[in-house]
């Protein structure tokens, strides 16, 4: 199967006084929250399994490029950059509705990993390496974290 056939997941938030930080502006920790949860939902509808079988393991590569403002609509957007065997990678980016930007205001990684019970176990899924494009980078990208963090945790 190829990458770019996963489903992509997106959501909206209105950005309301109760997500900001002391300047004023989007509090990073919710930037956070709402891309964890449009990887969660892209991750779960790819593996078409249950909540109970996804846990998070790694928020990475998280860019704050543009500060969001208060009544601002981010549109978030979630695909698959990398499968392991019982592992999964979603790159997620966020823009402002309305503001055409060439690189997201946010963007990031999250790693979840496929559980029965609380043991890590294979998804199953079988895809095929990509050599092109977007998706051959985000898939190199994901590589060489894997790498890094294997070399760092030996
Ligand atoms: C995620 C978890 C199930 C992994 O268990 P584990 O026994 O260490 O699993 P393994 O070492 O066999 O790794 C299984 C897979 O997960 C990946 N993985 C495990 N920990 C990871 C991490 N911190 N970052 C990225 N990938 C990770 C491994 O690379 C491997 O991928 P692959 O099968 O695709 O090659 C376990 O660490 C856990 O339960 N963590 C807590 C999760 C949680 O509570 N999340 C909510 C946080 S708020």
């Amino acid at each position: 199967m190829k990458i770019e056939s996963f489903p992509r997941m997106t959501a909206s938030h209105l950005v309301k006084s109760i997500d900001l930080n002391h300047h004023g502006t989007l509090f990073a920790g919710r930037m956070a929250e709402w891309l964890v949860e449009v990887g969660f939902m892209t991750a779960r509808a790819t593996l078409g399994c249950q909540p109970e079988n996804i846990v998070c393991a790694r928020l990475h590569g998280m860019d704050f490029r543009k500060s969001v403002g208060s009544g601002d609509t981010l549109v978030l957007e979630g695909r698959v950059a990398y499968v392991g065997s019982s592992s999964l990678t979603v790159y997620v980016e966020a823009r402002s509705f309305g503001v055409s930007t060439a690189l997201p205001y946010t963007d990031g990684l999250v790693t979840f990993v496929h559980v029965i019970e609380t043991r890590a176990a294979p998804h199953g899924l079988v895809v095929e390496t990509p050599v092109e494009g977007e998706a051959r980078d985000l898939w190199n990208r994901v590589l060489a974290e894997r790498h890094f963090q294997q070399r760092t945790t030996q």
